[in-house]
């Protein structure tokens, strides 16, 4: 039994590093699949290794066990995979919230059982459990919230209830000091009613927040996930629970960081507040544009893009909507057969989702090596004779640079006014996610071509 035992913690160890490794091999997209791999492998021996030590240290009939874990896991397999199979790319964040609140509740659950089985009651492990539980309900109803909001079952726009920050800062007031209760005389009611209080936080704070914030939101509560599963690792002494808690945890607040920093949002305000949303949710702010736009046709563009010998795409979350991402690549292979330079520039925020823009264009098999970050594009962009911006808006807007007064100043944007010619594909001058106007539609070398990016992308693939 004790060599068993050992061989546990061993693979534990290996589950962990393969954990570490596929996170490393997440980060770019030539080894993300190889990232996967290793994530799914770490998963399997996590779950081999876990469900051996619980046959171990079972107290009852080790097969009444046995058939009890296969039973759930079978279920959980079932349901999982079919979700997965079935899942939009566009619905993505509201799974991926959904999947957060079931972490928050298991977080609950393993605090509430951990102290009702647990006979020493030492300090310490009673702050295990109180963290545990209040982390995991925070994440718990933070995350059905997200989840309603993303799924549009609720209404987006951000509750404020006069006094918010207040009532979020009295209830962890309140909470700290259930905890010295907790752990000087220890019973159930001060963990109860901090539970209580702890729901109403993660439901408040994230009802106080736009729909349009949601996704750092989601990775905000993706991290809160983490530093649960971490604590409940704590709370069960499993050094595997802890170590992936808290690479998820790290993670997540990283990516957090960085999707604020693209849009130029500090982390603070994206948590107490709505994206240039005033109380009543509606974007405000920005001077007013006046001026005209012109328009072109799909067979025009065609005969420009044939003139033009340094092309750029930058997509946003139009392409995403219109799923032309494929005719997007048909029309690049054939650009580049005719010996254009087609190069894509992506933004680090375009679309809803880190990543999103790069997910579809890796789908529809865009090579990795013509896929540039915005630094890179942005120095190119006066050698460009002609930019294709396909259903992007803010991610290309010059009011980030020269109106301060703009909601989305100060964040970094693609600079397509800079190059020959822009042709904006998108079906009307309707604002963009931020809700601001955008004064490249109206300058001298950028013309639009209306309609659903798809259709507009297929005329131009066939005027060619
Ligand atoms: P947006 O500014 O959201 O603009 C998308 C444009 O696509 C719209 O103006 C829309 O115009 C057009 N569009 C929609 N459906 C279309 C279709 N079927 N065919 C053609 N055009 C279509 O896009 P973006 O430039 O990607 O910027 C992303 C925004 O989301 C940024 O403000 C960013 O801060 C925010 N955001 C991003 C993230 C992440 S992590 N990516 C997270 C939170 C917030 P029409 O309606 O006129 O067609």
């Amino acid at each position: 039994m004790e060599t068993l035992t050992q061989l546990v913690h061993a693979v534990y160890l290996i589950a962990a590093v393969l954990f570490i490794l596929s996170l490393a091999g997440l980060s770019k997209q030539e080894t993300a699949r190889l990232g996967n791999t290793a994530g799914k492998l770490g998963m399997v021996l996590a779950l081999a290794a876990t469900i051996t030590l619980a046959l171990i240290n079972s107290e009852r009939n080790a097969g009444v066990t046995a058939a009890l874990i296969f039973l759930a896991l079978g279920i959980g397999a079932v349901a999982g995979s079919w979700k997965a199979r079935s899942v939009e790319m566009t619905q993505m964040p509201e799974m991926i919230a959904i999947l957060h609140s079931f972490v928050g509740l298991a977080a609950v659950l393993v605090g509430f059982n951990s102290y009702l089985t647990d006979t020493h009651g030492d300090a310490v492990h009673l702050i295990e459990v109180y963290l545990g539980v209040f982390i995991g309900a925070i994440t718990f109803t933070g995350s059905v919230v997200a989840w309603l909001k993303l799924a549009a079952k609720i209404k987006s726009a951000p509750l404020t209830l006069p006094g918010r920050h207040w009532l979020n800062a009295g209830a962890v007031a309140i909470s700290l000091a259930l905890m010295g209760w907790f752990i000087a005389a220890p019973s159930i009611w001060p963990l109860i009613i901090m539970t209580l209080l702890a729901l109403f936080v993660g439901w408040h704070l994230v009802m106080a927040i736009g729909g349009g914030d949601m996704p750092v939101v989601v990775s905000m509560l993706n991290s809160y996930s983490g530093w649960a599963a971490a604590a409940a690792g704590f709370m069960l002494s499993n050094d595997l629970l802890i170590v992936t808690g808290a690479l998820v945890g790290s993670s997540g607040a990283i990516l957090s960081y960085i999707m604020c920093k693209a849009m130029n949002r500090s982390f603070v305000s994206v948590i107490l507040g709505g994206f240039g949303a005033d109380d009543s949710g509606a974007p405000s702010g920005g001077a007013a544009i006046e001026g005209e736009h012109t328009e072109i046709s799909a067979a025009e563009v065609a005969q420009l893009l044939k003139e033009a010998e340094n092309i750029l795409i930058t997509p946003g979350y139009g392409m995403a909507v219109a799923k032309a991402q494929y005719p997007v690549a048909e029309l690049t292979s054939k650009l580049r057969a005719e010996g254009k330079n087609v190069v894509f520039g992506v933004h680090p925020v375009a679309g809803r989702l880190p990543g999103h823009m790069n997910v579809l264009l890796a789908e529809a098999k865009v090579p990795y090596d013509i896929v540039e970050e915005l630094e890179e594009v942005n120095e190119e962009m006066s050698t460009t004779d002609v930019v294709l911006v396909i259903g992007a808006n803010d991610t290309v807007n010059p009011a980030a640079e020269d109106d301060p007064s703009s909601p989305i100043a100060g964040m970094p944007v693609i600079q397509v006014w800079k190059a020959g010619k822009v042709i904006v594909f998108k079906r009307s001058m309707a604002v963009g996610y931020a809700g601001v106007q955008n004064p490249l539609f109206f300058k001298e070398n950028t013309s639009m071509l209306f309609g659903d990016a798809k259709d507009r992308v297929e005329d131009i693939v066939k005027a060619l």
